[in-house]
């Protein structure tokens, strides 16, 4: 059995701005014990998305299964089964940790003895053991969210929703998070979907990604597989002695483009293949290279081809398309 399975699922928002169709027909499967990332620029309708299969809302149209059960008619199976987490989660600004966690074990109809043992746990494992007793109000950011994360814990969840956890942590609590997650899947049975912009996060944890933009899939599968199937270009950088008359390289074989910047970027179809055809040419026309240097296209770089936005950086949003 997947653990989630979404059938032409759509999404529409009413309001007096006009119509949004968040989502526009999503038709995904997930298979269990893993963890999968949905990748997608702000916007892009993975909040939807989660909202939906955790059935906070309801689809417009189309079907949403959770470990086999139907998200509008079977809520409470699938609420029992899930847990859920925010980026930026508030709690009861006066409750500490401990009380938060013992709050939510109750909602979910925990015995006693097993809010204890898991409240224990997730305390330890999460570190939160020196600041549990302090007031959620008088919490860190990166505090408050691992007190979010062991919420959504709690109920020893089959299935764990990641809405950009990490968001706004510093670089040091956002990997004790990841980690954590990591080793939670390791050690029993479960499935987390984590939503990021954060691509090399993705990248780190999951092995297999969709891609959504503007409320469509645009790419789905493994990450390695996605690299190979969008033909992402490999990224010659060259620092030269002078960056003139440089058009020629529009004509070249296996050249997408090309731009100037800190240094001369061209993105080619293989960086080895055509490294020495392209210092031909540039020899050809005395302009010499000082330094070089040839960079693999990562999730990034697909990611960035596919919404097509422009980013600062050694990106593919700075090259202006040829021809
Ligand atoms: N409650 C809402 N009312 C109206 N529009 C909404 C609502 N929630 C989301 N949207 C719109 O739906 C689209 C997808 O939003 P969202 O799912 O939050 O994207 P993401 O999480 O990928 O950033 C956006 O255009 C957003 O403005
Ligand atoms: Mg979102």
């Amino acid at each position: 059995m997947n653990a989630i399975e979404i059938q032409n699922l759509k999404k529409k928002f009413e309001d007096k701005e006009g119509t949004t169709w968040a989502l526009k027909g999503i038709d995904l499967r997930i298979r269990k014990n893993q963890i999968f990332g949905l990748l997608g620029p702000n916007g892009a309708g993975k909040t939807t998305l989660i909202y939906i299969l955790s059935t906070l809302l309801l689809p417009t149209s189309g079907t949403a299964r959770v470990l086999g059960y139907n998200v509008t008619e079977q809520d409470k199976q699938v609420r029992e089964r899930c847990g859920l987490c925010m980026g930026g989660t508030y709690f009861y600004w006066d409750m500490n940790a401990r009380e938060i966690l013992d709050y939510y074990g109750r909602l979910y109809g925990l015995k006693r003895s097993v809010r204890k043992r898991n409240i224990d746990m997730l305390i330890r494992k999460l570190g939160i053991k020196g600041f549990e007793k302090k007031s959620f109000g008088n919490l860190s950011t990166g505090m408050r969210q691992k007190v979010a994360v062991a919420k959504s814990l709690i109920n020893e969840p089959e299935v764990l929703f990641l809405d950009e956890p990490t968001a706004g942590l510093d670089v040091e609590v956002a990997m004790d998070v990841r980690n954590f997650i990591m080793d939670m899947l390791q050690e029993r049975d479960m499935t987390a979907i984590l939503t990021s912009h954060h691509l090399q996060e993705v990248e780190q944890m999951c092995r297999k990604v969709a891609i959504i933009n503007k409320g469509v899939l645009v790419a789905h599968g493994d990450v390695e597989d996605i690299k190979k199937r969008l033909k992402v270009p490999d990224i010659i950088h060259l620092y030269l002695n002078r960056y003139e008359n440089l058009e020629f390289l529009r004509k070249m074989r296996g050249v997408i483009n090309y731009g100037v910047s800190d240094g001369l970027f061209i993105a080619v179809d293989s960086g080895l293949k055509r490294l020495d055809g392209i210092a031909r040419e540039l020899k050809k026309r005395k302009i010499a290279i000082s330094d070089m240097e040839i960079k693999k296209a990562s999730l990034e770089d697909v990611f960035l081809s596919i919404v097509g936005r422009k980013e600062r950086g050694l990106r593919f949003g700075r090259f202006r398309r040829v021809g």
